[in-house]
């Protein structure tokens, strides 16, 4: 396996977009499938954010500080999704605002992916060597075995709630 960070990175973002779709296609009234996808997608969702925050955004805006308005409003759009994270783990597929609740996380999410894939990742490959792209990519498949799997788990939100106010 790869420890390139943005081909880490890049394979939970298809990951994410898989089970989007499984969502999306799931019949109106198939709620246990819902739920059990709405599981899944908390649990990259949150594995995927917890390595962001913890290495990869912090480190490329210490290597990279003209990239830092671009980390800046990741932090912004992750806590957007947090927020939705956090109403849709406790929230059961037969409430009302359900679907149109993760409708609007995975509206936000795939625009957030577009971007870093599209604008960022780039611009990160451009200005970083390999081998500082294969330490990033180490680091986070370790911090991956240890993240935390749900937002209500200890440190999920730490990092970026301290990100957005500190
Ligand atoms: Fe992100
Ligand atoms: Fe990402």
């Amino acid at each position: 396996m790869s420890t390139d960070a943005i081909v880490i990175l890049k394979a939970d973002h298809k990951q994410m977009r898989i089970l989007f779709r499984s969502f999306e296609t799931a019949e109106d009234q198939a709620h246990a499938t819902k739920e059990d996808l709405k599981t899944k997608i908390i649990e990259a969702l949150t594995v995927h954010t917890y390595i962001e925050n913890e290495t990869m955004y912090p480190e490329v805006r210490r290597l990279l500080p003209d990239l830092e308005d671009d980390i800046l409003e990741s932090y912004e759009e992750h806590h957007v999704a947090d927020v939705l994270v956090m109403e849709l783990a406790g929230m059961p597929a037969t409430h009302e605002r359900f679907d149109a609740k993760m409708t609007v996380l995975m509206e936000n999410v795939r625009h957030h992916m577009d971007e870093e894939e599209q604008d960022w990742f780039p611009k990160v490959r451009s200005g970083l060597g390999r081998n500082q792209l294969n330490e990033l990519g180490s680091t986070m498949l370790e911090q991956k075995k240890t993240a935390p799997r749900s937002p209500l788990q200890p440190g999920a939100l730490k990092k970026a709630i301290h990100a957005v106010t500190a």
